[in-house]
């Protein structure tokens, strides 16, 4: 489905961005994960077949240098995936500003720069954009101020730039999953009280694995979605259908 396509995915050593990546590349696509954690990254690329990037998406140059240099060496860019993320489960009055401007700086500026960055190529290609947003960019998060605040960004500016792009042929689109069992709520779901919570507001009483969102960002990035821009899709056990 996505045969020779060149794509980047963000936060592609670990998690939703990993399974996005191995996803891809069983589709046929030409992938660069690019990530902050070196390590993590260079097993993972070496891992996957594919080529890694170290990456801190909160720095709009070293994203710009990302997609330059993919393009320089793959000819061209046809998807990118905004998908790096950092958790954050603190509410207004306990948190540090410090880690306020942390979050929005990772999680909606670095979704920004990713879209900033890789649109001039984009239009080259047709190609299109899938940002990683979350159950809470549609909905409050109890306790998760800046988190919220910051995908709630993701899901507007989704929309924003998938009609500000439609006549240049470039489709955006966001996914909007719920939990998610991956090292970011490793600890989370291992308290038992987290637990129950999940339960109680998880229609499909668990969480979900990261093989469960990658084929939706998959999709979105095929053809198969040709008429589909500006949607954010919640993946996530019918968290948000009450
Ligand atoms: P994860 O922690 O497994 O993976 C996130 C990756 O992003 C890591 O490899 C990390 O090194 C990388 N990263 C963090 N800061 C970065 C930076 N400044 N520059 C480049 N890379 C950076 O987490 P997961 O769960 O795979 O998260 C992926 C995305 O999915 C995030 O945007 C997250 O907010 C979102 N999400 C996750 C959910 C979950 O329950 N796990 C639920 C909804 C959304």
């Amino acid at each position: 489905m996505l045969d020779s396509k060149v794509a980047i995915i963000t936060g592609g050593a670990s998690g939703i961005g990993r399974a996005t990546a191995a996803e891809f590349i069983a589709e046929g696509a030409e992938v660069v994960i690019a990530d902050i954690d070196e390590d993590r990254g260079t097993a993972v690329a070496e891992e996957l077949g594919c080529e890694f990037v170290r990456t801190d998406v909160s720095e709009y140059d070293q994203v710009d240098e990302l997609v330059e240099s993919t393009v320089q060496e793959h000819g061209r860019l046809d998807v990118m995936v905004n998908n790096a993320g950092i958790g954050s489960e603190t509410s207004i009055e306990e948190m540090e500003l410090e880690e306020w401007h942390r979050v929005v700086e990772v999680d909606l500026s670095g979704v920004m720069y990713g879209m900033k960055a890789s649109l001039p190529h984009l239009d080259e290609s047709d190609g299109c954009i899938i940002n990683t947003a979350s159950i809470y960019g549609l909905v409050g998060g109890k306790g998760a101020a800046s988190y919220s605040a910051a995908k709630g960004g993701v899901v507007n500016l989704t929309q924003q730039v998938a009609i500000d792009y439609a006549d240049e042929g470039i489709r955006v689109n966001s996914v909007c999953p719920g939990f998610v069992d991956t090292p970011m709520t490793e600890e989370l779901l291992e308290s038992e009280r987290f637990y129950s919570f999940l339960e109680a507001n998880t229609p499909m009483d668990r969480p979900a694995q990261p093989e469960e969102i990658a084929p939706v960002i998959a999709f979105l990035a095929s053809e198969k979605a040709s008429y589909m821009t500006g949607a954010n899709v919640p993946v996530d056990g019918g968290w948000t259908a009450h």
